[in-house]
């Protein structure tokens, strides 16, 4: 779906950076910018900065960086599309309706396809389920103490005997095979031609928080293996970020999350009235699902299984929880198996008080610990203890250390001074943790390659233009959009360069050029590159002119070396001769 980019660029202008995300992140004013906790990854101090002057975001954290519509695409999960619509609406700028002609279908981009026949499957199933031919799913769910409104809420629904039906059905709606394919809701084979991927089998439309079908989980109704068919991972459904039953958990205004492990303790969880459960999707709890939940949450209960299996799954939860900072506890779920199971035979009440109850990760861990040791033989016990002092070492702030230390000493009857110790000289061996700082895509730490060394004097040159747009006519003396040898620079440079030229300057509308999240954040960063703070005006002078010059070398040479393969190198190469020679003998006046 594409929006004229006079009409874009209006929406952009309409909603101010700092006023929108003000209302998802709390920003305070430092100098000419707004700074906040990055909401993309996990800090203790901001590094999340809003520019009102520039209207852009970036974090120095992650270099997670864009305009206002690369902040709700990131945040909300949203298309640029999308992101545009929420932010037309949110100024009262009115979109044309957008018609699903073919030509527009072929121009839309391919996620919102995906995401339109994942739409058009769960419909058909949820008609299924309803049907007659969808009856015994139907018992089935009722036999597991659904009633109507939560099948409902839920779009459950039911994949019939037949092997070839949704294919047929989503064939009647004009979708292609190779789009129902991709998006896992068929497979091909020599035998059965297409067919469908779910028969026979209850459905559970997955969600992303915006409530759009990214995938399904189908539950075979007896005893068959698999217990659970899962979409596949696709352009759309990406299990490592999403979470089932967010879409709801996340407006439930709980201030916690109840994490499960299945779907089935999702549903139950929201039917007992506790509308913030939510559930891994068939794979394990990932970090990145841990630096979602944060965005609504601070505390998270664990209510996964009370079997061998669910022990260490939650283990493995709490450590992924604490990484991310947030703060977990564990709710005992014996004598039942899970919590649908558990909410089934003690009811709401009875959960409600569990939750209150709920264990501490780290007691929990210690409880989990202690199992594998024989506390009456003393030899057994030290080997615990020592175990305890070198997960306390896991601490790195002092405080909740030593809180910790005291807590632990107690309950496990230890001397709070040889306890003390025994940390210490483990910290000795290994340190006290520190908190983990995971670079976020793609962004591993960058290494002085001649390439990078390139690219961050052309990084540096845009960001210092943005900055001080009035250098524009000394700076395009020398320099031309040509000379930002990489693509995506050379393409922001144009922009930036023929506003200038025109004494426009809007930078934060040039990122709306790039409609992929991560152009947008790379070209983000170009605007805001760390500039080292120079004091005296000469010492500017001297930064300015060496920034040029090494763009301007860096681009003869680049084009030295293309001579013959690019028509334009030779023009380059003599303009670049001609600008070097003449830079090196001139001073660059930051005087008017
Ligand atoms: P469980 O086996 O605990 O199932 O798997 P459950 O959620 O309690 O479901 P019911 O009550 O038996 O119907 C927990 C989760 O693990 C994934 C699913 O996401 C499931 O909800 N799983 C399990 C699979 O993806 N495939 C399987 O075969 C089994
Ligand atoms: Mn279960």
């Amino acid at each position: 779906m594409y929006y004229p980019d006079e009409l874009v660029e209006e929406v952009r202008m309409k909603n101010d950076i700092v006023d929108v995300i003000s209302g998802y992140v709390r920003l305070q004013k430092k100098g000419a910018n707004h700074f906040g906790l990055c909401p993309f990854h996990n800090e203790k101090s901001p590094s999340f900065s809003v520019s009102g002057g520039k209207q852009m975001y970036y974090c120095f954290g992650c270099g997670a960086g864009g305009n206002v519509f690369t902040f709700i695409m990131n945040y909300e999960n949203y298309s640029f599309a999308e992101a545009v619509k929420m932010l037309a609406d949110r100024a009262g700028v009115n979109l044309p309706e957008m018609e699903y002609s073919e030509e527009v279908q072929k121009k839309e981009g391919h996620r919102s396809r995906l995401l339109e026949v994942n739409k058009e499957a769960a419909k058909y199933y949820y008609y299924l389920l309803r049907s007659p031919q969808g009856e015994k799913g139907y018992r089935y769910l009722e036999g597991r103490a659904l009633g109507k409104e939560t099948m409902q809420k839920f779009g459950l629904g039911f994949a019939g005997m037949s092997g070839s039906s949704l294919v047929q059905y989503l064939r009647s709606k004009g979708y292609r095979d190779e789009l129902v394919q991709e998006a896992g809701l068929a497979g091909f084979d020599e035998k059965y031609g297409m067919h469908d991927k779910f028969w026979n089998r209850v459905m559970f439309p997955i969600q992303d928080i915006n409530h759009r079908v990214i995938g399904f989980g189908g539950r075979v109704m007896g005893d068959a293996k698999p217990k659970y068919l899962n979409s596949p991972e696709t352009m759309v459904f990406d299990k490592s970020r999403n979470l089932y039953g967010l879409n709801f958990a996340r407006t439930s205004r709980k201030n916690n999350v109840i994490l499960c492990e299945g779907y089935m303790d999702v549903i139950a969880m929201h039917q007992a009235g506790f509308t913030q459960a939510v559930a891994s999707l068939g794979t394990s709890f990932t970090s990145g699902q841990a630096n979602l939940l944060k965005r609504y949450v601070k505390e998270v209960l664990l209510a996964y299984d009370s079997d061998g299996a669910g022990v260490k799954a939650a283990l493995r939860a709490i450590g992924i929880l604490k990484e991310a900072g947030l703060s977990g506890k564990v709710i005992r779920m014996e004598p039942y198996k899970d919590p649908d199971e558990f909410v089934k035979n003690l009811g709401a009440e009875a959960f409600q008080e569990r939750m209150d109850r709920a264990e501490n990760s780290f007691f929990f861990e210690l409880r989990m610990l202690e199992r594998e040791y024989d506390l009456t033989d003393p030899e057994s016990k030290t080997g615990f203890h020592r175990e305890i002092a070198k997960k306390l070492c896991g601490f790195s702030e002092d405080v909740e250390r030593e809180n910790y230390v005291q807590a632990v000493a107690e309950r496990y009857h230890i001397g709070l001074e040889n306890l003390r110790k025994l940390v210490v000289s483990y910290a000795a061996q290994t340190g006290f943790a520190s908190p983990v700082v995971r670079p976020k895509s793609g962004i591993a730490a960058k290494k002085n390659t001649p390439e990078e060394n390139r690219k961050k004097s052309q990084r540096l040159l845009i960001t210092w233009l943005t900055e001080e747009p009035s250098l524009y006519p000394k700076i395009a003396k020398y320099i031309t959009p040509e000379d930002f040898t990489e693509e995506l620079y050379r393409k922001v440079a144009d922009r930036l360069f023929e506003g200038l030229s025109k004494g426009e300057y809007q930078p934060a509308s040039i990122i709306s050029m790039f409609a992929d999240e991560e152009e947008q954040r790379e070209a983000a960063a170009l605007f805001n590159t760390k500039l080292t703070e120079l004091k005296t005006k000469q010492e500017r002078e001297k930064a300015l002119h060496d920034i040029i010059y090494t763009v301007k070398k860096n681009s003869y040479e680049y084009y030295s070396g293309r001579m013959g393969a690019e028509i334009n190198a030779v023009n380059q190469v003599i303009a670049g001769k001609k600008a070097l020679e003449e830079l090196s003998k001139t001073h660059i006046s930051l005087d008017e």
